[in-house]
């Protein structure tokens, strides 16, 4: 079967047009000491560009919006000048701000007209396999205004309340059934319109942008998220992230 039968969204010019903005401002606090996050190697490649390529990987996607480190934009352009993406896919790079949210914003801003979807993609999310970003894209033009991948948890999840203190102990106030939770990923994907709402009407600190979207009362919905998408936090992931791109290697000799 060639790559061109599969049922993946196409970029035929009747299909609305799929911008992915990428933050990818974020310091890496948690990953320890070193250059910011996005731009630490993963099997000699700078993360930002696995992620880069996860997005420009769908042919729905035209344009990628990378939300570089405040003082790191012009770096960022010369690293994507120098990793050849797809014909298909343009890219634009803007310095990104103090948050998460603020970042989106920012690339968000900088999107030209005529792409109606967004999807919005962690670059701390390399791996995330290309059959992912396409259920996202797809569950975007079947009418869901807002979408997120999502996984059943592996660990029970208790409700504390936090101790002053950190290490102290904390008292347990509830056990959510797990059944009904899920964690989840990027990229997300949003109407645009509806995304640019939200951005610009719901304030106050959310984690993800589909919070903002249910914020204004419409409906989010889940669709299977994968383990590949994790997100590199700590420095225990990117001893995760090396081992999947050597399986990924492994299978491709095949
Ligand atoms: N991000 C961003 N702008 C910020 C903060 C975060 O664009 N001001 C991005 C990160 O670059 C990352 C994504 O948002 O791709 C998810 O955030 P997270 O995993 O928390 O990354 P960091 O904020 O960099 O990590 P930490 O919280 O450990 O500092
Ligand atoms: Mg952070």
């Amino acid at each position: 079967m060639s790559d061109d039968s599969r049922p993946s969204p196409s970029a035929g010019p009747s299909a609305a047009r799929t911008a992915a903005v990428i933050p990818a401002a974020g310091r890496g606090v948690r990953l320890g000491p070193g250059a910011p996050k996005a731009l630490r190697a993963l099997s000699g490649t700078p993360m930002l560009i696995h992620a880069v390529r996860a997005m420009a990987a769908s042919r729905a996607v035209s344009l990628v919006v990378v939300v570089a480190p405040p003082d790191g934009a012009a770096e960022v352009k010369t690293l994507l000048d120098a990793h050849a993406l797809p014909e298909r896919t343009d890219f634009l790079v803007v310095p990104g701000g103090r948050s998460r949210q603020e970042s989106v914003k920012l690339g968000l801003d900088a999107l030209p007209a005529g792409h109606d979807i967004v999807l919005v993609h962690d670059a701390a999310r390399p791996l995330v396999p290309v059959d992912t970003v396409d259920a996202v894209i797809e569950a975007v033009r079947d009418g869901a205004p807002a979408v997120v991948p999502a996984l059943p948890l592996a660990d029970t999840v208790k409700q504390v309340e936090p101790a002053g203190t950190p290490g102290e102990p904390e008292p347990v106030v509830a056990t959510p059934e797990r059944a009904l939770l899920r964690a989840v990923q990027t990229p997300q994907g949003f109407d645009r319109a509806t995304l640019v709402r939200a951005h610009e009407t719901v304030t106050g600190e959310v984690t993800d942008d589909a919070g903002m979207v249910e914020q204004l009362g419409l409906t989010v919905v889940a669709v299977p998220g994968h383990e590949e998408a994790f997100k590199v936090t700590r420095p225990l992931d990117l001893v995760l992230a090396e081992a999947v791109l050597a399986r990924r290697r492994l299978n491709d000799g095949f």
